[in-house]
């Protein structure tokens, strides 16, 4: 008899690619990482009670340091250093207490590295990891597992997910769980994302020679990851901005070739982030606004607005990451892109 499946196509489950079949997964992992923070105590302990941390990362790895440090910094008081692997190891800062190491694979060459001249500085070390038994587990002083399950596209999505909720299950128990409630709705809104609609901002997307993805607090570290993914898969250039520091230089690239996607959701920032978007609509680039679901000032200002669902911003930056990810995603998709393993990129990098 004939088999007319093949194994990949069972292990797909339906997707046309992994990408997709991991972001929709995505309101599991969330869930279940929250609660394998609160099953590591170890961890938890190496970095309570600490005015400074440092962390260390590489990729979409250090996009969710970025998000820690802001997280820490607001909600616990603590103030957070964040560096690439790469850089950290031929100039460390000056280093003390607790070094926090972000790997997905946990096996980043940079990233070890990192970690280790940290030890050899006398400090302790924590991994924040998707792999059990990976090199990182092995050289650190406890380990918070990401609970994402094996991720089979290059572009980080489930594992990026899973940091966040890390961060935040981390940030929760520094103050003493005062954001736990908050935190268990929000595998549910990042349910809600997964399906709204997006075809127009995708038509934009693609035919642009360049994007800008610009937020302010939270939503900084999140444009540079929406950035990211779209470069990674779909090949157009994108950058992702601090949106204060667009008029610093990339303003004399705005033009009607590139759309901005501007993160504006209600906040400190939220009065000078609708100025910003009319400073950039006044210089003719298409803007594509992420806001909260109601916010008529933000639809009107917009060439394309995306409601989401109401949230506090500590939600909200997971709602608008995975938004972005399908973004990316569906505009890689249109254009015919090898998704799952784009060009020249590699899942795990282990050369420094
Ligand atoms: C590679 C991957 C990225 C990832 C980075 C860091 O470049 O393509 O998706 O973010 O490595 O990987 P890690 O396993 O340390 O998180």
């Amino acid at each position: 008899t004939e088999v007319d499946w093949d194994i990949e196509d069972a292990r797909l489950g339906g997707f046309p690619h992994y990408m997709q079949k991991e972001i929709f997964e995505q309101p599991q992992v969330f869930y279940n990482t929250l609660q394998a923070v609160r099953e590591s105590p170890d961890a938890l302990d190496l970095l309570r009670g600490r005015d400074r941390l440092t962390i260390v990362a590489c990729g979409s790895s250090y996009h969710a340091g970025l998000l820690y440090k802001y997280l820490l910094e607001m909600y616990c008081g603590v103030a957070v250093l964040v560096e690439q692997g790469s850089e950290f190891k031929y100039y460390p800062p000056p280093l003390s207490g607790t070094v926090i190491g972000i790997s997905q694979s946990g096996e980043t060459a940079d990233t070890l590295a990192a970690l280790k001249m940290a030890q050899s500085r006398g400090c302790k070390t924590v991994a924040v990891t998707n792999v059990v038994g990976s090199t990182i587990t092995r050289m650190t002083d406890a380990t918070i597992h990401l609970r994402a399950g094996p991720e089979m596209s290059v572009a980080a999505t489930k594992s990026f997910i899973a940091q966040l909720a890390a961060g935040l299950g981390i940030t929760d128990a520094l103050t003493d769980g005062s954001h736990a409630e908050e935190n268990t709705r929000i595998n549910v809104r990042i349910e809600e994302i997964l399906t709204i609609p997006i075809t127009e901002a995708v038509g934009l997307c693609s035919s642009a020679s360049s994007l800008f993805y610009i937020g302010r607090g939270l939503f900084y570290p999140a444009a540079l990851e929406g950035a990211l993914k779209m470069k990674e898969i779909s090949y157009i250039h994108a950058e992702g901005y601090a949106a204060g520091e667009l008029k610093h230089g990339p303003f004399a690239l705005l033009s009607g070739e590139t759309p901005v996607i501007a993160i504006a959701i209600p906040g400190a920032a939220y009065p000078v982030m609708l100025s910003n978007i009319k400073e950039i609509k006044a210089r003719g680039a298409p803007v594509i606004a992420i806001g909260l679901a109601g916010d008529i000032e933000l639809a009107e200002l917009a060439d394309i607005f995306i409601e989401l669902p109401k949230a506090p911003e500590s939600t909200a930056v997971a709602t608008v990451s995975v938004l972005l990810q399908r973004l990316a995603y569906e505009t890689a998709d249109s254009l015919g892109r090898d998704i799952d393993k784009p060009r020249n990129l590699a899942k795990s990098v282990t050369v420094e």
